[in-house]
């Protein structure tokens, strides 16, 4: 496998020095005649290789268990913005993974209960029930086990889930709610069961890049047909960020020290300081990335690559430094902005009063 790689890679590299060669002659007449229909048939086989490689994200997947209604999505999204979920009925889901703020909190790393300082950053919830574990290390099978963590987590909303389900029951709408939707009393299991078909609905599939996918030739820029060339090829982004949603679902050390990630569940030396490969989709709207947030824009996150990572003894053999011209590096930054799309639009439910 690895060998058809750098063969692939190795014929990949000979046929750019050949096209760079004859590119100073081919791109003057282009730039001066943008509109004129002859240039535009011509076709780039190597964009063409790069855009199979791709494939649409698709319906995000429903448990058998948890059929999504509008009733039960309606519900989740009330219990997402309440802050009767936290201990101190301060914090909510929505103060870490805020609609404003890409359904993150645009922090490096987040601010928990009474001011605790987190140790990582708060992902997006945007397309996270795509995959099939949740958290930066994965430690969450389903979105349903998830929520349940930060709620009881003392160092987030430090809650007791008999205590919550207790409180709620206070409330006549939400009794009312759960009768009718699950046809059961206020349980913890029912709380995560809303909550996370609220967050199915969260989803940016339908982005410039997805139209582009589809036909719409003219759905993004020559900039990002270009980075889209890198990330398939040269940069080699496509050989962890592949898939429908752009990620392998898989774990991987890019350098970064401090943190052992998925050591933490597993306890196998080999997944030291490895994460979770993060989706792109909607990313333009999700900085600071990375699961500590250290790098601050896209511009940075390619320069990171570029450089080849950091320094962490188990870093994946797959980071190393790309030699990527400026021009390049905007490329891949112009890509990355095509998947972004549009955020989706919440209204701010109203919290039912006790
Ligand atoms: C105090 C901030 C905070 C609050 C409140 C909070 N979260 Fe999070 N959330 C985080 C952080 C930080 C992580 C990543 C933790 C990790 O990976 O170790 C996370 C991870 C997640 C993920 C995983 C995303 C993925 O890509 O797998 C989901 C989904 C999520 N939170 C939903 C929720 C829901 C639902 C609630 C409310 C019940 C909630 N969060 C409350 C900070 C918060
Ligand atoms: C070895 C596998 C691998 C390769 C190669 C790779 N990535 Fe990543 N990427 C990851 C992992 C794993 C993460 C999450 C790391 C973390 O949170 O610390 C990530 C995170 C990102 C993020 C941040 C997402 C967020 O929400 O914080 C962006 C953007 C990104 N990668 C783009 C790229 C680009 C562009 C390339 C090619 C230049 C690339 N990646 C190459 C595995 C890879």
């Amino acid at each position: 496998m690895k060998k058809m790689g750098l063969v692939m890679m190795l014929i990949f590299v000979l046929s750019i020095l050949g096209a760079c060669s004859e590119k100073e002659d081919a791109s003057a007449p282009v730039a001066n005649n943008e509109n004129e229909p002859e240039n535009e048939v011509k076709i780039d086989q190597e964009l063409e290789d790069a855009k199979a490689k791709f494939e649409p994200l698709g319906e995000i997947p429903v448990p058998a268990d948890n059929p999504m209604t509008d009733e039960k999505v309606e519900l989740g999204k009330t219990l997402y913005f309440d802050p009767r979920l936290s201990g101190n009925n301060v914090q909510s889901c929505m103060s870490c993974h805020a609609p404003g703020a890409g359904f993150g909190d645009g922090m490096a790393k987040f601010i928990g209960f009474e001011g605790f300082n987190g140790p990582r950053n708060s992902p997006t919830i945007i397309n996270s029930g795509y995959y099939p574990t949740n958290f930066w290390d994965g430690r969450a099978g389903s979105l349903e086990e998830q929520a349940l963590g930060p709620i009881q987590s003392e160092a987030e909303m430090n809650q007791s889930l008999d205590e919550l389900v207790i409180e709620l029951n206070g409330v006549p709408t939400y009794v009312e709610q759960f009768n009718t939707i699950f046809n059961d009393q206020i349980s913890a299991d029912n709380i995560a069961k809303a909550i996370a078909a609220f967050e199915r609905t969260i989803v940016i599939a339908d982005t410039a890049f997805d139209r582009y996918l589809q036909g719409d030739e003219d759905a993004i820029s020559a900039d990002a047909k270009d980075g889209m060339k890198l990330f398939a090829g040269k940069a080699g982004c496509i050989s962890c960020h592949a898939g429908p949603l752009l990620s392998d679902y898989s774990y991987h050390n890019l350098g970064m020290s401090g943190d052992d990630g998925r050591f933490g569940v597993t306890g196998k030396e080999e997944d030291k300081g490895k994460f979770r490969t993060a989706g792109l989709r909607g990313v333009a709207h999700t900085a600071p990335f990375m699961h500590d947030g250290s790098l601050e824009t896209l511009k940075d996150v390619v320069m990171y690559y570029n450089e080849g990572g950091g320094d962490h003894g188990n870093k994946s053999v797959l980071v190393k430094p790309l030699n990527l011209t400026d021009k390049e590096i905007n490329s891949l930054v112009a890509f990355l902005d095509s998947l972004s799309g549009e955020l989706p639009v919440i209204e701010t439910p109203e919290i039912p009063k006790n």
